[in-house]
């Protein structure tokens, strides 16, 4: 059994073959995401594509904790990483600190991710003081969609100078990587060039040091909007669709269920 890579081994691969993430947020999705991923992701994004909230601001530590779990029996080779959800560490470092610990006690990640840059940077330097190994997130944060109003492109012209701060002030701290999300290829690149951390991109560029996606968006299953950058790799919820729609008629025709379905008065003969 191949071991997880640690937050080392993924610094080491700035450079090198683009780091390849996802995000999981069951077991079944853990176990045939792990073969192909060096990162899984347990991103907060779950509150979107599998409660139903409208944004990431209502997802709780309890659930990230549960989704932690659930994925955390999945894997056999990945790095698990657990978003800190909304409200769980800007207070303070403290706070931080406080719920990093949960989530790495209770859900065995090897590291969290939050958002932010310049200003979360001492909280990341904390934590990382402190053993908890941070992934940052910088560009579209979308936990502060109320602020940024909306989920747009971030770092175009004046805001340029603002990004890369952000990337230079993590990597300082002491994040093992960073999230690009939502920004000009081309400054991308350039932070990619400028940091001697890994960058994984999530609408970037083919130029960052890794890519991540959501698992629900690049297999066709969360529908409900497409951004540009999550590309469908399949069609599985067309798939599930016709599938429940044939199901339904067979019900209703009493197609379903055949002799093979249904059980008989006698047991069957034991087999020899
Ligand atoms: O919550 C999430 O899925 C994420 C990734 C898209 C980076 O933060
Ligand atoms: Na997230």
């Amino acid at each position: 059994k191949k071991t997880a890579p640690m937050p080392s081994d993924i610094l080491a691969r700035k450079g090198g073959t683009p780091l390849v993430c996802l995000t999981a947020y069951t077991t079944p999705f853990a176990q045939l995401t792990d073969p192909h991923c060096d990162i899984i992701l347990v991103g907060d994004s779950v509150g979107m594509v599998h409660h139903g909230l409208p944004s990431t601001i209502g997802v709780t530590m309890d659930m990230m904790v549960m989704h932690g779990q659930a994925v955390a029996r999945g894997l056999k080779q990945a790095m698990m990483v657990v978003d800190m959800p909304f409200g769980s560490y800007e207070e303070s470092p403290e706070q931080a600190l406080r719920n990093a610990a949960r989530i790495m006690r209770e859900t065995g990640a090897g590291a969290v991710k939050l958002e932010g840059g310049v200003t979360m940077a001492p909280t990341i330097e904390f934590l990382t003081n402190r053993s908890i190994p941070v992934m940052a997130h910088i560009g579209l944060t979308p936990q502060a969609i109320n602020t940024l109003g909306g989920y747009k492109v971030q770092g175009r012209g004046e805001d340029r100078e603002r990004i890369m701060a952000d990337a230079e002030a993590v990597a300082k701290a002491g994040a093992f990587s960073v999230v690009l999300e939502k920004v000009p290829a081309s400054l991308a690149d350039e932070i990619t060039a400028a940091i001697p951390i890994p960058t994984i991109g999530i609408g970037a560029s083919a130029g960052c040091d890794g890519q991540i996606l959501v698992i629900d968006d690049m297999l066709g299953l969360f529908t409900a909007f497409k951004p540009k950058f999550a590309k469908r790799y399949a069609t599985l919820g067309d798939d599930a669709d016709k599938a429940i729609a044939d199901y339904a008629d067979e019900v209703r025709s009493r197609a379903f269920p055949a002799a093979e379905h249904v059980f008989g008065d006698k047991a069957p003969e034991p087999k020899k």
